[in-house]
Formats: C-alpha cells, structure tokens, sequence
C-alpha cells in the first residue's frame, strides 16, 4: 500500500523535477516553481498522516480511500483533475517520530495533509503546518485548544471537544451534582479536555473537585492506583477523558476494583462510543465493565447519503477486517466529509485561477549543506487561499450539512447521549449546542427558537452502574466508613436546647431533635457521632466550635448556632430552623391601677394648662357677653360666680347661660371643639389605663439603653458582645458578662444602683425561656436583629445542601413547631397582653389646639374693643358730655369705659322695652389708677376718679 502511493505521487514528480534541478543548477536560491503555467493540473498530491495499525486508523484508511476514489470518479468535483493521497503512518505518542513523518509527507508536495489523528501529534506537527503553510484537516484531533490562533493552518473537520465539555457539563448540572472527579490521560488531549470541563462546569456553579491524571498508556497497575485515589474522594461522579485504546481498559480496572457498583456515575466521553461503533456488532463481554456507563457519540442526522454511506461501509469492508470487526464509527464518516470538503475546496481554488506552486523557505533552504536535507520541504505558496477556500465550503456531506463558523467550527454541533445497557446501548436523549439537552433529534429543533430554559431540558431514563435507575446522589461523605464527628456546645444553662445525657453518649434537646428529624428526612443514611465542645464550666462559644469545622476538628456542628457573619465567612449553613434575634430584658413593676389612676391620663402640665385655659375662656366670654347678655349680669360676686359656672360647665357641654353675641359664639364654638377633643382623649387613656395591666421599666428598648450610661449584661460567650460594641456602640466598659440565668436575675434584682445591671440583651429564644419563670422581667421594646439558628458544615457540604431542603420540609409539615413546642413553650409567666406603660397625654400633643383657641380669643377681644371704639366716638361725645375743662386723657378714657357699660345698656333697655333697675357701675379705684400710671399720670390724677360705688 505504502509503494503504491509513492509511485502514484512520483507521477507528478517526474514533471517536476526538471525544473528543480535547472533551477538549482542556475544557482538561485528561492525562485517560484511553477508546476503547469497554462492549465488546471492533471493532479493533486495530499498527505494522509495516520496510525493505520489501530481500529481508528483502519476505518479511516478505507474511508478516505473510498473518497478519493468518489472524488476521482465524480467529474462535476474537480473536473479532470485527480486526487492522489499518499499514506503516511503516524507513530502516536512519538512527538519526535511524528515530525520527521510529516516532514517527509510534506517533501512530496502535498497541498493538505488529513490528519494527525492525536491531538498531541497535531500540536507537534502544526508547527511544520504553519511554517509550510499546508492545511491540517484533522477530525480525530478534538482538543479545544488546537482551534487556537496559534495553529492558523490547523483545521477541524469535526466538532471540538469544547462542545463535547459543555455537554457533559449540561449533563452534570441536569443530574444536579456539583462536583465531578476528572480522570485522563495526561496529554494534551486528556489535559486541555479537562480544562474546558472545569470551565463549563464554572459557568454552571459546579467544579471538577479532583483530577486524577495518568500516564497515556497507563498499565493495569498504575490505573489501580490512580482509582484508588478516586474511590476515596466524596464525589462519586467520574468523567473519563482518554482516547479510543486505552480507555476500555481503565473502565475494565474499574470494575474490577469494584467502582462500577451503585452509586457511582460514569461518564465517558465520545471514545468509548468510537470503540462500541468499531466493535459492534457487540459481544456480551464488551459491555460487561461498562453497565450504565453514560458516553456521549458526535450526532450525525439521519439522511439518505448517510443510509446510502452506511451500506456502500458493508460492502468496503467485507474481507478487510483483519482482527475483528470494522463498524462504522463517526470518525469514518467524518474522515469520508473531510476528503469531499478538500475536493470541493480545491475544486473552487482552481475556479478562481489559482495554481499550486511550492517555493524553497529561504531559512530551511541555508540549511542544505547540512546532512538533513531540509530544503526537500518546501513552502506551499498558495496555502493560504486554500484554507480560505476550505473555511468557505458549504455542501451537504454524509455528516449533513458541512460549513463552518466564523470561529472555525463546524455549525450546529450535537451529540447524542447514549446509556449501556446489556449488551447495546440505548440512547437517552441529544444535546446540541443550539437548545442543550432534548429528546428531540436537534434538526427538529433549528426550526424553533432556542430554549435553554431548564424546563426544556430532557433526557429519558437512565439505568446507572448497580442497574438502579434512581439518579445516584453523586458524593458520599468522605473516607468510607468513617462517622461524622459533629461538633455538639456542652451547655451549661438553658440545657433545653442542648444537653448530654448523663452516663450515655447520646445527647438531648431541641436542637438535637431539629436535626434528627431533618437526618431521618434524607434519603441515605447519615454515619454520625456527638461530641461535646466546652469546658463544662461555662457557655463555649459558638465562633470557636464553627472555627474547629474549618480546622478538621469537625465534620459539622449541631447546636443553638447562631448564623452571624462572621461564622458564615468560615463556614456553610443551613436554613435557619429557629428564628432568634436580640432583645433587651429589663425588670418591670407592675402598675395596679389606684385611687388616683383618673389623674394619670394627663401631665400635670397638660392639666394646669387645661385649667388655665377654662378659666381665661369663661373670662372673655364674659367679656364679650356681659353687656348684651343679662345672665352674665348681676352682682360682681354673683357675676364671678357666672364665669366659673359657665366655663367648667362647658367641659360637659351643659352650660345653661346663652350666647348672644357673635363674637361670643364664635369663641364659644372653637372653645367647644377643643373640649371635645380633650374630653375624648381623656376618655380614651382611662380606659386603657384601667382595663389594661401595665408594666413600667425605665428602660424603653434598645435605644434609651444606648443613652444611658447604665450596665448591661450578656451571656458569656455569646455574639452579643461584640455585636453590641461594633454595631450598637456601646462602650466595652458597659458590658458585664453573665455566666448562668440565676446570675443573670440576681444583677437585674439589685439594678444598677447597687452594682448590678440595668437590663440584659441576649437572643429571644434563651429569653423566652428565661422569662417563662421570672415575672419580675420583661422584654423591652423590640427585637432588634433578625437572626436564626443554623447547623454548620464545611464549605461545600452537599450534606448542608440536602438537611436545608429536609428543614425546610420539616417547617411545612409542622414538625418544626411541635419540636418547639415540645420543649421551648413555658408560657407559665409570659403576661399575655401586658405591655409597658402608656405614655401620659403631655401638653406636646395638644397645644396646636390651645394656640387656636387663644388665637380666637384675642381675635374675638380685638374685634370687640375696635368696634366699641368706634361706637363710642359716634355717641360718645353726644350723650355723655365730660364736663367742661376737663378734656384730659384720663377724662376721656373713664368716659370711655362708662360708656362702654352704660351705652349698651341704654341700647338694649330701649330694645327689650323693659325697665332694668341699674345701679351705674364705676370702674375700680385700683384698675383706674393702674391705667393712668400706666398712661403716665401722676399719682394725684387718681384722686379725682370717683370711689367705687357701693353694690
Ligand atoms: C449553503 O448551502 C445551503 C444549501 O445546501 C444554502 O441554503 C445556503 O444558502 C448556502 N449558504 C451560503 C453562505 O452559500
Ligand atoms: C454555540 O452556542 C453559543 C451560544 O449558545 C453560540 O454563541 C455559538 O456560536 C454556538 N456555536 C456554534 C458552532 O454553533
Ligand atoms: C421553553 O420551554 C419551556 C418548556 O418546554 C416553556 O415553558 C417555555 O415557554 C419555553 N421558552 C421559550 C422562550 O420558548
């Protein structure tokens, strides 16, 4: 085979060489070599780099030997001219062999070379690619990073491994794990493969947790090795990355070492569907190792070139299997694609007036004297126009429709999830890089707008290793067989929540029952034992038993573990089961009601003034009434007497005197509104105060606590101290730490007078119980943090993930309450409806309506004064005649004030037409003289003024 190829090359040659040697003869170093100035070339040499001694090898040999001779036989591709493939074997592995390899194929002046088939090969040799500028089709070399910028003259003819990872990752996060174990071959191939896994499974909030490399070619021995290393690991999740030889064989290991058991999970990428495909038909030891082994196979639609392909392979086939069978595997299609996607480029190359020509590389060229001869290669001129052309290819294949990306890849890529079962393989469903994962074939799909919502996600069932078809939980708590040692506060007071029980190891409580009840919830069984933290004397804290997790003290921690900041920075938490933020406790006298509760609505501030403001409204009505008004008349002790009478009367709206003037009722109405809303809010507080217990503390809540300069206690040990020194700001000075509850009530007894505390702060939960024995204290004010209690676990625990989800269940469900109840409810002495003392009504609320009232009142005078003035100075002057010379002011003004009094009566005696014997009253001697010195006058003037008349 090798011979025939290198005569079928050496008929180009034979043109060739002539012209070499005349232009090497001529001495010019790097001229062009032009193979054929006037036409379209009779053929064209390509290169087919391979490991034909494997199963891959050998499907792709008869593969591509049956394209080109399709391509050679169909004349609508290529026209007359030829395609001629000279075969060249790849030693895999071999980095060094593979260059001199592709050396040599590449000294035969080759436009293309199809292969290498490792990845690691292809590295290696797209150097030489690159610097030759011959494309690289490979379809076999699927490591992502190949399609780098890097190797610009390497080109896949199949779909990355970067598609494949993101598969498997869409897998993973659909089975909802979160960690996978990586096992692969430690070659380009298995390491680049890996790496794109970790990302993917990143952009999915999931990881690869542990890699576990191995040599390429691993024997038996160091495969056990690396396995064991596995097992031991908690995910049971395990992605196997090799290539097509040797992986069978780490499965085999696997079973062996008994890793293919319930529980555990496979997923082998598309290698081991290669080797299935090349197998098949299927022997029952084949699939014996690999039970419910999930792998995943490059999707190629159903079409009818694909049935036609997939009957002509038969017939290729028969009498070529040399040991064991030839099936069909994807690479055979691919490599078939690959030839009619280099035909089909060269094909328009050609169309668009290129030639082939190869020129001597100046720097190989200098090189001759040497013993390598590397001026045999040369550079293949027009390489780059050729890639252009295959980059360009649109046609249907039996692989379907072939065109690439802008990125390079093929379009739509897609892979089919396949499921071992018996002795075949089932498939479960498709993934495509268009919609994710489906049970529909993706071609149906392109016709949709993608959905990558989670609820379109879909497989069928799977039958995993153990032939359970219950998706296995994917971890297991680490180091098999060892029990979890859970981290459990040895209390010293409120043993309620947690408590050892004497003589036993087991322990009892509240939170103990909480997470019994949430580890019974869970679908396996959970290895645990207790163990006490503290030194038995005091509280331990909490901070520090969450500390000994991140340590490797603890696998977890149960307890009354309050979940703080400052703990969930070093470790995971679960759902709060109890909700318990801070509040402050302060001793409280009950307030009985007493004989003089009816004086406790008001302030006595707001009871002066409400007096005040009675006696000053009855004064201004009688101001304003009393000359129209005969009940505000009388005798001065009778008309006193009317003033006290109407104005406190009015507080019961049964005042009998009748208003007369406006002004009067004007200040009488606002007077009125005012006494009903005192009269409603007096109302209003009495009875609160009566009917309802109070409790009086001077301390109000958090708050007026901070004001104060008092000391405060807190449990020893508890969060409480440093939340109050760094959030609240409370001097460190302030806080006294409290060892038992019994301290506690002591230091509250003696208050802070006596040296002990003004009030305490601890979390509601221990104070409910604290309080369900001592009446003497209650909360004051109100919670102020919101906290809950957690149990903790190490970073990542998938068993905190799993005993939320139980909490939770237990919430709904309402065991969580009845566990509460069961041990926290002692509401013996929690007063039901107490509540601290009312705030007695102060003047603050009020004195918008008193300034109302006072404004109206000075209003309601202002207006009165103005219009008797004017009155007076229309009638003044006329009726009442001061006596002659005698025009000073002081004359004036007690003329005035006497007709203010008399005018009036004159005026209303002649409209009631009825005889009022009036005694003519005078102004005092006292007012009169206080408004003449206040006007100025001498003291003398005063006599002058007439004595007050006697009534
Ligand atoms: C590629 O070929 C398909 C048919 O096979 C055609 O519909 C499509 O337009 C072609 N694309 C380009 C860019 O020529
Ligand atoms: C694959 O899908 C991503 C986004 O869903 C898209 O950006 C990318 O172009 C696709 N690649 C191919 C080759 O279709
Ligand atoms: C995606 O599929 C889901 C379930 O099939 C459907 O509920 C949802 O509406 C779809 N979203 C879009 C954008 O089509």
């Amino acid at each position: 085979m090798f011979q025939k190829s290198q005569i079928l090359v050496t008929a180009t040659m034979i043109r060739v060489w002539p012209v070499v040697l005349m232009v090497l003869f001529n001495g010019v170093s790097s001229t062009e070599v032009v193979l054929d100035n006037s036409t379209i070339p009779a053929s064209v040499n390509i290169g087919l780099l391979y490991s034909f001694n494997t199963s891959v090898g050998r499907i792709v040999k008869v593969a591509v030997e049956a394209a080109v001779e399709d391509v050679n036989s169909d004349p609508s591709i290529l026209g007359k001219t030829k395609l001629k493939v000279s075969l060249q074997e790849d030693s895999k592995y071999r980095g060094f062999l593979s260059i001199a390899e592709a050396l040599q194929l590449m000294a035969t002046q080759t436009v293309a070379i199809i292969g290498p088939q490792t990845s690691t090969t292809a590295h290696v040799i797209s150097h030489i690619a690159n610097e030759l500028q011959v494309p690289l089709l490979s379809f076999s070399a699927t490591d992502p990073t190949l399609s780098s910028l890097q190797f610009p003259f390497f080109i896949r003819t199949a779909f990355s491994d970067k598609f494949q990872m993101t598969a498997i990752a869409d897998l993973v996060n659909y089975f909802g794990w979160r960690e996978v174990i990586a096992v692969y071959g430690d070659d380009d191939h298995g390491r680049n493969g890996m790496g794109t896994l970790g990302d993917k499974l990143a952009e999915r909030r999931c990881k690869i947790s542990f890699k576990a490399p191995m040599t390429p070619e691993a024997t038996s021995e160091e495969i056990t090795d690396v396995l064991v290393q596995v097992a031991l690991a908690e995910s049971r999740v395990i992605v196997l990355h090799t290539s097509t030889a040797w992986g069978p064989k780490v499965l085999r290991v696997a079973k062996s070492l008994g890793m293919m058991e319930n529980g555990y999970v496979w997923i082998a990428t598309n290698f081991l569907t290669t080797r299935l495909d090349i197998d098949s038909p299927l022997s029952q030891d084949a699939t014996d190792d690999i039970q419910g082994v999930i792998t995943l196979r490059m999707y190629i639609p159903d079409s009818k070139i694909k049935r036609w392909f997939v009957s002509k392979w038969k017939n290729l086939t028969v009498g070529k299997t040399v040991n064991g069978s030839l099936g069909l595997s994807t690479y055979g299609i691919f490599a078939y694609d690959t030839v009619y996607v280099l035909a089909h480029a060269l094909d328009t190359f050609f169309k668009q007036g290129n030639q082939i020509s190869f020129s001597h590389d100046p720097k190989l060229f200098a090189l001759r004297g040497d013993n390598m001869h590397l001026d045999a290669v040369k550079i293949f001129n027009e390489g780059k126009l050729l890639r252009k052309s295959i980059y360009e290819v649109n046609m249907t294949g039996v692989s379907g429709h072939f065109k690439y990306t802008s990125d390079g890849n093929l379009v739509n890529p897609a892979y089919e999830v396949i499921n071992v079962i018996g002795t075949g393989t089932r498939r479960i469903g498709y993934w495509s890089n268009y919609s994710g994962l489906s049970v529909i074939p993706p071609e149906e799909l392109y016709s949709k707008p993608p959905n990558r919502s989670s609820a379109n996600q879909k497989l069928l069932t799977v039958l995993w290793p153990g032939g359970t078809v219950q998706r296995p939980r994917g971890w297991v708590f680490p180091n098999n067989g060892r029990m979890l040692k859970i981290g459990v506060p040895g209390r010293v007071s409120y043993r309620e929540f947690v408590s050892h029980v004497q003589g036993t190891d087991m322990y009892k409580g509240f939170c103990i029952d909480v997470f019994l009840s949430a580890v019974n919830l869970l679908s396996y069984a959970v290895p645990y034992k207790f163990i006490s933290y503290g030194d038995g004397q005091s509280n331990p804290s909490n901070t520090e038993l969450v500390r000994l997790i991140t340590a490797g003290v603890f696998d977890a921690a149960v307890g009354d573990i309050t979940i703080t900041t400052e703990r969930t920075k070093m470790a995971d938490f679960t759902q709060p089961y109890i909700e318990s933020g801070l509040v402050v406790v302060a001793s409280v006298k009950k307030t009985d009601s007493n004989a003089w509760a009816f004086l406790t609505p008001f302030t006595p501030m707001m009871w002066t003034v409400t007096a005040i403001f009675f006696l000053l409204v009855g004064a201004v009505v009688w101001i304003l009434e009393h000359r129209l008004n005969d009940d505000f008349r009388g005798p001065p002790k009778k008309q006193m007497v009317t003033i006290l009478w109407f104005s406190f009367s009015t507080m019961f709206f049964a005042h009998r005197e009748n208003t007369v003037s406006t002004l009067g009722r004007f200040v009488l109405l606002i007077w009125l509104f005012v006494v009903l809303i005192i009269n409603s809010s007096y109302t209003a507080s009495l009875t609160s105060i009566l009917t309802v217990q109070q409790l009086s503390s001077p301390i109000k809540g958090i708050e007026s606590l901070t004001n104060s300069k008092e000391p405060i206690g807190y449990l020893q040990g508890s969060f409480t101290r440093t939340y109050l020194i760094e959030e609240i700001g409370i001097d460190e000075s302030r806080l006294v730490p409290m060892k038992t509850p019994q301290e506690t009530t002591k230091a509250l007894e003696k208050g802070p007078q006596k040296g002990g505390i003004a009030a305490y702060v601890d979390e509601r939960a221990y104070i409910e119980l604290f309080l369900s024995s001592r009446c003497d204290f209650s909360i004051v004010g109100q919670e102020f943090t919101r906290n809950g209690w957690g149990f903790a676990f190490p970073r990542d625990s998938p068993l905190a993930v799993d005993l939320s989800t139980a909490i939770l269940e237990l919430a709904e469900n309402g065991d969580l309450q009845r566990i509460h109840d069961k041990w926290l409810l002692r509401s013996a002495c929690l007063s039901q409806g107490a509540k601290l003392e009312v705030d007695r009504l102060n003047l603050k609320s009020f004195w918008g309506l008193y300034l109302v009232c006072g404004l109206a009142c000075v209003l309601a005078l202002l207006i009165y004064l103005f219009q008797t003035m004017r009155q007076y100075y229309k009638h003044g002057p006329e009726e009442l005649e001061p006596p002659s010379g005698q025009g000073s002011s002081s004359s004036r003004l007690r003329t005035f004030l006497s007709f203010v009094d008399e005018k009036e009566d004159i005026v209303k005696s002649r409209s009631k037409r009825r005889h009022i014997e009036r005694i003519p009253y005078r102004i005092t001697s006292e007012v009169g003289s206080s408004i003449t010195s206040n006007k100025g006058y001498s003291q003398s003037s005063s006599n002058r003024i007439d004595p007050p008349n006697e009534v």
